[in-house]
């Protein structure tokens, strides 16, 4: 839990409904990805639709403090300076990641091949979650990365070890350590490999190619050479669909909803929340689909739907990674029991996710069993209460959202940390229809 002195709390009516149109910020994991790679590039990077949330912002903080020069964002518009692939400098003190583990894990692989040292910090959260993950690959190719006691932050990185390529088999299906490796691999000499257990996220893959960087695939392998070079070019970000997916739980279990979401990112490796959804009977149309700064999009009309229960398959569960809390609230407002196995990952995300939300769902009058890599939640709609976010901003709207099937109004404590992925979900919740007040302590 990462909470902050003067988090506020946002308490929500039950009932009502979403309608109109709305357009989701920017899609997270591409934006630090634009900062760090318009960075490290030749030129001038001009992005549009950037995430101005926290986590980003500390990413370009970070950058900034290492030499780079930016202007922005504003509105989404962000011009970077790139400093070329070894211009980066030593920044002044410790780099604070704040509450992000994208940025704390990718930057840890840029950071290990430069002829300086960096030490990396976070906030409570932060510090808690695991970085061996990427302290060992990145170590087997001859960096000194430094974690402290049980692996976490703070990582110390000593500068000045070369870095030659390895071939690196993820031991579990992450694409911050991909990207952590592959990211250093643009510094190592000779060729990076890493192959992954189930596909995840590949926006690293497809930003190098923007960049004119070669990278290749040939089935779960992905390599690299390093030695390179990246060319500053323009950027557009597409909405986040991990945002994006509390509109489609809200609209799918309100009664007659309909809502238009605009410029979603529709990349296969995000999908997931729209095909469980589907399976679980939601009535989402895409339409309108396209191509945004090398990555596909959609529209997404979505409307209120009957949902039933659904044993999630495996091979969605990397795909939905960051949705399972708004899912688990769709699943309570089902007809009929959903059953999640195989995600023990969201136990080291920004909260104990699996805890947090049968914790908060059993406070909501929902019968839920917990496992170890999973849940059972058997559904039938949600009564009203308080629970808790546990500082975790995703937590804090699926349970927003979860008072559009619920029968008294929810309460939810410490909504601080909403504003590292989505700082005006308040803003067009309210404008959708959702009855949602702030009070700030
Ligand atoms: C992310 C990868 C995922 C995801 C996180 C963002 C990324 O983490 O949960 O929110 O941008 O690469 P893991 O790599 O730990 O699965």
């Amino acid at each position: 839990m990462s909470s902050r002195a003067s988090s506020p709390t946002f308490e929500v009516a039950p009932g009502g409904q979403l309608r109109g149109t709305l357009r989701v910020p920017g899609d997270k994991s591409i934006s630090h990805r634009a900062v760090m790679l318009g960075a490290i590039a030749d030129g001038v990077t001009r992005v549009s639709g950037l995430l101005e949330g926290e986590d980003v912002l500390a990413t370009l903080a970070a950058c900034r403090a290492m030499g780079l020069s930016a202007e922005g964002p504003v509105d989404g518009r962000l011009t970077l300076h790139g400093v070329g692939l070894h211009g980066l400098q030593a920044a002044g003190g410790p780099l604070d990641m704040g509450n992000s583990g994208t940025a704390m894990r990718l930057l840890a692989g840029l950071l290990a091949g430069q002829p300086f040292d960096s030490t990396l910090i976070g906030d409570d959260s932060l510090s808690r979650r695991p970085m061996t993950r990427v302290a060992e690959p990145l170590n087997n190719m001859g960096a000194r990365i430094d974690t402290a006691a049980g692996g976490c932050p703070p990582l110390r990185i000593t500068g000045g070890h070369g870095l030659h390529g390895i071939d690196y088999t993820l031991p579990v299906a992450s694409a911050q350590v991909k990207s952590a490796v592959l990211l250093a691999g643009l510094y190592a000499t000779g060729t990076t490999r890493v192959t992954e257990p189930a596909p995840t996220r590949d926006h690293t893959e497809r930003m190098l190619q923007g960049f004119g960087y070669t990278v290749e695939r040939a089935g779960a392998t992905v390599q690299l050479t390093g030695g390179g070079r990246l060319r500053g070019c323009m950027l557009e970000v597409p909405g986040d669909i991990s945002s994006a997916a509390f509109f489609l739980v809200g609209a799918s279990i309100a009664k007659d909803s309909e809502l238009l979401l605009e410029h979603v990112g529709m990349n296969p490796t995000r999908i997931g929340v729209v095909n469980l959804l589907n399976a679980m009977g939601a009535d989402i149309d895409v339409r309108n689909e396209r191509t945004a700064g090398g990555e596909p999009v959609a529209d997404l009309l979505v409307r209120s739907a009957n949902l039933h229960g659904i044993t999630v398959p495996q091979d969605q569960v990397p795909l939905a990674i960051d949705e399972f809390p708004a899912l688990f609230v769709a699943a309570a407002c089902a007809e009929g029991e959903t059953v999640l196995r195989g995600a023990e990952e969201l136990r080291v995300k920004e909260s104990d996710r699996i805890a947090a939300m049968a914790q908060g769902l059993g406070a909501l009058g929902v019968d839920v069993e917990e496992f170890p890599d999973g849940i059972a939640i058997r559904g039938g709609g949600l009564e009203g209460g308080t629970v808790h976010s546990q500082g975790d901003h995703r937590i804090a709207m699926a349970f927003a959202m979860a008072s559009l099937g619920a029968q008294s109004a929810i309460t939810i404590g410490d909504c601080a940390n909403v504003a590292t992925s989505f700082p005006n979900f308040v803003d067009l919740a309210t404008t959708a229809g959702l009855e949602l007040r702030v009070v700030t302590p």
